[in-house]
């Protein structure tokens, strides 16, 4: 083979040399660069040529030399880049070293008012949030021509469907699919057709509370809530009833609980009384539970639904609700 079809041959080699491993890229140096290595034997070889032929074969050799250094260096520095084969794997599980995110508030109170319930044997129901209107107003009560039915108040997004208004609308789900004792709470986002303010926004959270069984009456309802507002507000909560009116219980009341942020004594959150709305409540209508097919002649209950923003902001001393919805982290990170 002459001195040219060698250099050729070699040049094959190296460019079908694959270095993909740090053994690679050494067996790679060993042949082409090292001190015995392919390229040296041709160039002592040259000896026997002519001096023009010297010249010509140098050159061819020198580039030679050139290519397997260009390999060399080019897959030597993409093998350091690439991560070694045995190098240990990430750890996905680990905690994150910053920034860390926390709770929302509103999932907070949230899940403490599911706990409060959970630990006198409320279960959790849930309903969708678009809703028929047999479940948000016509099995709850509501007249045809009630104004809560308004374009005002509510999304529609048909004739038959709209965003839920309340979560009153799961009692109903609730009470069409199980046979009493019932005994739950319904956690949810409700929607209102609302001028966003410090203190009314269009999205907010409810939970709904209901209780069906045989006997049961007004003073069991006012207990449970005495309890409900013990445990979220303290020992020390004052409470109040007034009477008041919702389509779907008879009779019905909302519940007060003094100012967490005044301590009664009257501020902007109170409005200077001193007491803070948090929820509606009442004996569940007989109309309603006999939209249900539950027999009112054996069967009452009660019902309550509570504001979940109101009552963060009574427990945290916040004052603005659009706060809720803005995701600023320097308010989530308080949390
Ligand atoms: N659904 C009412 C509202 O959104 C709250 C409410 C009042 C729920 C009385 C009830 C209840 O279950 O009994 O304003």
């Amino acid at each position: 083979m002459g001195l040219s079809d060698q250099i050729e041959k070699i040049k094959k080699e190296i460019n079908e040399h694959a270095i993909s491993s740090k053994e690679e890229m050494e067996q790679f140096r060993i042949a082409f660069l090292g001190s015995k290595n392919k390229i040296k034997d041709l160039f002592s070889s040259m000896k026997s040529l002519s001096a023009e032929a010297k010249k010509a074969v140098g050159k061819d050799l020198n580039d030679l030399k050139q290519i397997a250094n260009n390999k060399f260096h080019s897959s030597k520095s993409s093998l350091d880049k690439s991560p070694r084969k045995n190098d240990k794997k990430e750890d996905l599980s680990a905690p994150a070293t910053s920034n860390i995110g926390s709770r929302h508030p509103i999932s907070i109170v949230r899940n403490e008012i599911e706990d409060i319930f959970a630990r006198i044997g409320f279960n959790i129901s849930k309903g969708p949030e678009i809703e028929d209107d047999w479940h948000n107003f016509s099995a709850l009560n509501f007249p045809e021509d009630h104004p809560a039915r308004d374009m005002q108040d509510t999304f529609f997004i048909s004739n038959d469907y709209a965003l839920r208004t309340h979560t009153s609308s799961v009692q109903i789900r609730v009470m069409e699919n199980t046979a009493p004792p019932i005994r739950t709470i319904s956690p949810g986002r409700v929607f209102r057709n609302e001028a966003i303010s410090a203190r009314a926004h269009c999205i907010f959270h409810q939970v709904e509370g209901l209780y069906i069984d045989k006997g049961v009456s007004f003073a069991d309802l006012k207990q449970v809530l005495y309890y409900f507002a013990k445990e979220m507000f303290g020992e020390n909560v004052s409470v109040r009833f007034r009477p008041s009116y919702f389509p779907f219980t008879e009779p019905s009341a909302e519940m007060d609980v003094s100012c967490n942020i005044c301590g009664g004594k009257g501020c902007n959150i109170c409005k200077y009384t001193g007491f803070v709305e948090i929820l509606g409540c009442g004996m569940v209508d007989p109309n309603v539970l006999e939209n249900c097919n539950i027999d009112n002649d054996i069967y009452s209950g009660y019902a309550f639904g509570m504001g979940v923003e109101r009552m963060t902001m009574l427990k945290y001393g916040i004052n603005d609700l659009r706060l809720f919805f803005e995701n600023d982290i320097r308010f989530l990170k308080q949390f």
